[in-house]
């Protein structure tokens, strides 16, 4: 008889987003006159810049004559879209990264997933904890992670690095060796930041320990502190350790169009191994490459009047976390977060539960956010609110909840 890939079964029955989405609809079900408003899921809400809707259209046209139309495009992405990536997001900061290294696809979530498949199940991985769930799921999925001990929230072979307010959200190194290890700066869920010599740290410790650090900077674009990296090849030998994920998500508010992209640098081996080669092997095996529309759209991203028009949007949802942050503090929350990233990161109330507090929020005031505990078991006693509202929804929710 057919066998199930055994490793599903360890997950969580459902994915953190899908549970609160269910949650929240079966609220809305019982409770059809409230209006909810919700800062759960980080989904940006401000339409498309008009120079890269522009582009769309152009695009679109093209796919509409015989002269210009396009099928398969290259598995690793359109040079011209490659080349604007070297350009503006590496050159621009003094970063050498080649067109080769770059891999576009449809989404940073989706390559964070799929970059384990490249290593052993025999690795051990290490995870910030709280943690965007995807690095640990897809680890699950792939049975690299051991045995789920319930009364700890804890895999086996998982090597778990507290991000918590004790040590100021900047997770210590492992005192083990490990193999793999994930890291998201600016930080999902915590909104926090490594500055540049807290980042050389892991690069050294990746260097005397012979791993790899994946390295996750979607919201990079948020930053607005000096001397936060915004790649991690702003570190010296980084390139030897590190693959870098990128996204157009929040940069752009692609969420719905599917943009992001994968640094691979050449120098990156494992042995006599090229990474490079090897995920290069594997997309154009699983993957067809994003559609020619989506990378023209995100070439209009990389042009002064593309970048002048995005920054307008991150910084609507940036004052949205000022007014998030301030609020809160106001009513006498601790609040972390929402300077170089999109996120609220707040201690729920005394003796509560993020569950509970998800809940009491809910049902008390009709917001939705995203419990702590969600993201790990360091998580547990926090609550994650997201900036990517409307300005009128995020003044409402705050006004609501210093009520
Ligand atoms: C989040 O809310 O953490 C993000 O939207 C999830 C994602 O980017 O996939």
């Amino acid at each position: 008889m057919i066998k199930i890939n055994e490793n599903y079964l360890k997950l969580q029955d459902s994915y953190l987003f899908s549970t609160i989405a269910k949650k929240v609809a079966d609220f809305q079900a019982k409770n059809p006159d409230k209006k909810i408003i919700k800062l759960g899921i980080g989904d940006v809400t401000l339409p498309i810049a008009p120079k890269i809707i522009e582009a769309i259209h152009k695009a679109t046209d093209e796919m509409a004559k015989k002269e210009t139309f396009k099928g398969y495009g290259p598995e690793q992405g359109y040079d011209f879209l490659r080349e604007k990536i070297v350009e503006w997001d590496y050159k621009k900061r003094g970063i050498s990264i080649e067109k080769e290294e770059i891999f576009i696809s449809d989404g940073a979530k989706c390559d964070t997933g799929n970059i384990q498949e490249l290593f052993s199940t025999d690795n051990i991985i290490a995870i910030t904890d709280p943690v965007y769930p995807v690095y640990l799921d897809s680890n699950v999925m792939a049975g690299r992670t051991g045995f789920f001990d319930k009364n700890t929230g804890k895999f086996e072979k998982v090597v778990y690095m507290p991000a918590t307010a004790e040590n100021n959200f900047e997770p210590e190194l492992p005192k083990e060796k490990v193999d793999m290890l994930y890291l998201c700066f600016p930080n999902n869920p915590t909104g926090t930041v490594l500055n540049k010599e807290q980042l050389t740290k892991w690069v050294k410790y990746a260097k005397e320990n012979g791993s790899i650090i994946f390295f996750d900077s979607a919201y990079e674009a948020y930053i607005s502190e000096e001397n936060v990296p915004h790649s991690i090849y702003e570190i010296e030998g980084a390139k030897e350790v590190a693959i870098e994920f990128r996204s157009f998500s929040k940069t752009a508010g692609f969420t719905g169009v599917r943009c992001a992209y994968a640094v691979v640098p050449k120098e990156l081996k494992v042995g006599e191994v090229s990474l490079n080669a090897l995920w290069n092997r594997r997309q154009c095996t699983k993957f067809n490459g994003v559609p020619y529309i989506t990378q023209k759209a995100a070439e209009a991203v990389y042009t002064e009047e593309g970048q002048k028009q995005i920054k307008e949007n991150i910084a609507y949802y940036m004052e949205n976390a000022r007014i998030i942050r301030e609020g809160l503090e106001k009513s006498g929350y601790t609040v972390y977060g929402g300077k170089n990233a999109p996120y609220i990161w707040l201690k729920v109330p005394e003796g509560m539960t993020s569950w509970e507090f998800f809940d009491k929020l809910l049902e008390e005031k009709n917001i939705v956010g995203t419990p702590g505990s969600g993201f790990g078991p360091s998580g547990e006693g926090y609550f994650r609110l997201t900036a990517f509202g409307s300005r009128e929804n995020t003044i409402e929710a705050i006004n609501r909840i210093i009520k």
